[in-house]
């Protein structure tokens, strides 16, 4: 089939590659010069494991191709999927500038019947806003083309982008119950029987339906983990270890053992901004969505925890005091930084006199990019900032270590050696990385979260 990506971000080139994977003629536009020339030079403008690989073979087979060229991309595609970012407002709901520029640039050029699907994460009902977008433009030209909005909401996680795109639990497509609706859903279905040959994964809804499950999905699943850090925050107080109760609870199937991990808050470009934006579309309805306040207010809260823990270690002043800190990006198998606990935690260390040595095993550069501009009115404590050239060179002279991101390459380290470079053998743990008893056998200080009966016996 041929397919339209607008947008070559995770989401557009994951699903541009993947879908050419699968035998597709893929056109991927993207607005960005630069991405498109770093992917027409052959390279890849994000870390994603396997995707190199993926956009090498079939760009070499002729099966995907990207562009800047507008016109060129909606001539293409019969199916047009929009893969635009869907950024906070100042307000925190959905800011909608990028999907509705998609649609006029469809609605501008296109001449036969498209399939037009929105696969950014849009609040309900902005598939009618797509719509309008289109069918004006079309208005403007006085022409006729048919056309139908559908929503195909994406599930992936950075990291495991491309096995998630290839091994879906669920593809959700929400369809309206018009001709032209009945036309989209058969093309859909095309496009998605291999994912289905085994067994169907496809759940068919209306449209609202489809656009308000990928919310309620990452609600859901942000609300687990701050449930956990909560819960990770009393263990402390009342001497329980979250850990064991982490078994003990996921063990009941109604539960399940995912997403129960406590740890330095949850970041990325979805959980944050799509939590927001749901309580946004609540108070458009004069509602309000109080467990979702809950939610954003301790995973802030959370975020600030290890700070915390080091200057109730250290003191409210942390001049003089070194740091070294493990991973950088909001989670391991990705260069996002895209609102890492690790800013929150650079912040308040930098702001109490701290000094700090950082080390991410892929996300340096992007990191330097995004700190520049966390500190752009703060030069002095960007300067307070060294980056590492490994695990064990940031470790040298540091007061204490601190471990942001769960990364393997942080899993086992040579603890002789850790011991050796810190100048105290003082650990704290954002992500329950290692055993308290065996650091405390190892003779080192260590502070987990939620875990602290085990290490004050
Ligand atoms: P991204 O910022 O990585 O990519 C978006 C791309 O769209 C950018 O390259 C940008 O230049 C381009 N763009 C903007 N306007 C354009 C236009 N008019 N025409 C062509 N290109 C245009 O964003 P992302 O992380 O891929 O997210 C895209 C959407 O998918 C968002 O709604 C997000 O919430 C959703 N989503 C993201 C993830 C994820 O893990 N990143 C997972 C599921 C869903
Ligand atoms: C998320 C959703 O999982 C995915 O389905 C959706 O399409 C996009 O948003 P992503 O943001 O890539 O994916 O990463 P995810 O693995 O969900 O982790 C998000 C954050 O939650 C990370 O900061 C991670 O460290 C944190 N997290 C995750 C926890 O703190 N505890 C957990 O148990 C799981």
């Amino acid at each position: 089939m041929k397919i339209t990506i607008i947008g070559t971000g995770y989401v557009g080139l994951v699903t541009g590659a993947c879908l050419a994977e699968l035998g597709n003629d893929v056109f991927c536009l993207d607005v960005d010069q630069r991405k498109i020339d770093i992917l027409n030079n052959g390279g890849i403008p994000i870390h994603e494991p396997g995707l190199e690989e993926i956009v090498a073979r079939n760009r070499a087979a002729g099966r995907i191709q990207f562009s800047t060229d507008i016109e060129a991309s909606v001539k293409h595609g019969d199916v047009q999927f929009i893969a635009v970012g869907t950024p906070p407002d100042e307000d925190g709901s959905a800011d909608l500038q990028y999907v509705v520029a998609a649609a006029k640039n469809i609605g501008k050029y296109m001449t036969n019947f498209k399939v037009v699907v929105d696969k950014s994460t849009v609040p309900v009902g902005t598939a009618d806003r797509v719509s309008a977008a289109i069918s004006a433009e079309l208005g403007a030209r006085s022409v006729t083309a048919e056309f139908s909005v559908v929503s195909n909401p994406e599930f992936l996680k950075e990291g495991a982008a491309v096995e998630d795109f290839m091994r879906p639990d669920r593809i959700v497509i929400g369809c309206d119950q018009t001709p032209q609706g009945e036309k989209a859903r058969s093309q859909m279905k095309k496009l998605y029987a291999p994912f289905n040959r085994n067994h169907e994964r496809t759940y068919w809804m209306d449209v609202r339906s489809a656009e308000f499950t990928k919310y309620a999905a990452n609600a859901m699943l942000a609300t687990r983990i701050s449930f956990m850090n909560e819960l990770a925050n009393l263990a402390d107080h009342v001497g329980a270890d979250i850990e064991a109760v982490r078994h003990g609870i996921g063990s009941d199937p109604r539960i399940g053992h995912s997403f129960l991990y406590a740890g330095c808050g949850y970041g990325g470009s979805c959980f944050p901004k799509d939590v927001q934006a749901l309580e946004r579309t609540a108070q458009d309805y004069g509602l309000n969505l109080l467990i979702l306040q809950a939610v954003e207010a301790v995973n802030a809260r959370q975020k600030q925890v290890l700070g915390d823990k080091m200057q109730q270690r250290f003191g409210e002043n942390l001049s003089g005091r070194h740091f070294a800190i493990w991973g950088l990006a909001f989670k391991p198998n990705t260069d996002d930084m895209r609102a890492a606990s690790s800013r929150v935690l650079l912040g308040e260390l930098l702001r109490a006199g701290a000094t700090v040595a950082v080390y991410d095993p892929v996300s340096m550069q992007e990191a330097k990019r995004v700190l520049e501009l966390d500190f752009y009115d703060a030069p002095e404590l960007l300067a307070s900032i060294r980056y590492a050239a490994n695990p064990m060179d940031a470790l040298v002279d540091a007061d204490a270590l601190a471990i942001v991101t769960e990364w393997k390459a942080f899993r086992s380290p040579d603890f002789d050696e850790v011991k050796a470079r810190l100048k105290q053998p003082v650990v704290f743990d954002g992500r329950n990385l290692f055993e308290p008893t065996v650091m405390t056998e190892l003779g080192i200080e260590y502070h987990g979260i939620g875990r602290s009966v085990l290490t004050n016996k």
